[in-house]
């Protein structure tokens, strides 16, 4: 279910944008945040958390996907991503969130909280490996 009215998209991408402001980030210096809506109604953020062992670094969705899956929230609906410059999700992250489902709707903004794109993880990913193809 990924009608959103613009005010749902707004508090989403806002509660991202905070999450952003928590990110740990002194090495790349590139703050990610991450608000991610439950079919449930939840709303889990994250943000990105560097090492000084760089690969241990996580992503800022990752960190959401995480957190909802350990409070057991399966089901998504939709995930806001805040960057500086409306990056959006990486090759893993996408990855990361299709195995919850290729409808999850994708909603990228700006530093400045303004929605620069949206479109769903089947769009990000085409051709995605999922656990259908593992007979789950
Ligand atoms: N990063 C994310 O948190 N999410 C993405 O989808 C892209 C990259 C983080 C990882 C690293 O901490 C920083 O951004 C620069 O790559």
């Amino acid at each position: 279910m990924n009608r959103l009215t613009e005010e749902e998209r707004q508090a989403l991408v806002d509660l991202a944008g905070e999450a952003r402001r928590r990110a740990h980030a002194p090495y790349s210096k590139y703050q990610v945040g991450a608000a991610l809506r439950t079919r449930s109604g939840r709303i889990f953020t994250g943000c990105n958390v560097e090492n000084a062992a760089y690969p241990l670094g996580m992503c800022a969705e990752r960190v959401a996907v995480g957190k909802a899956v350990s409070e057991g929230e399966t089901e998504f609906d939709v995930i806001a991503v805040v960057t500086a410059n409306g990056g959006s999700p990486c090759g893993g992250c996408r990855q990361a969130l299709a195995e919850f489902g290729l409808d999850t709707l994708v909603l990228v903004a700006d530093g400045d909280g303004r929605l620069v794109t949206e479109f769903t993880v089947g769009d990000l990913l085409p051709l995605a490996f999922t656990p259908s193809h593992l007979g789950k």
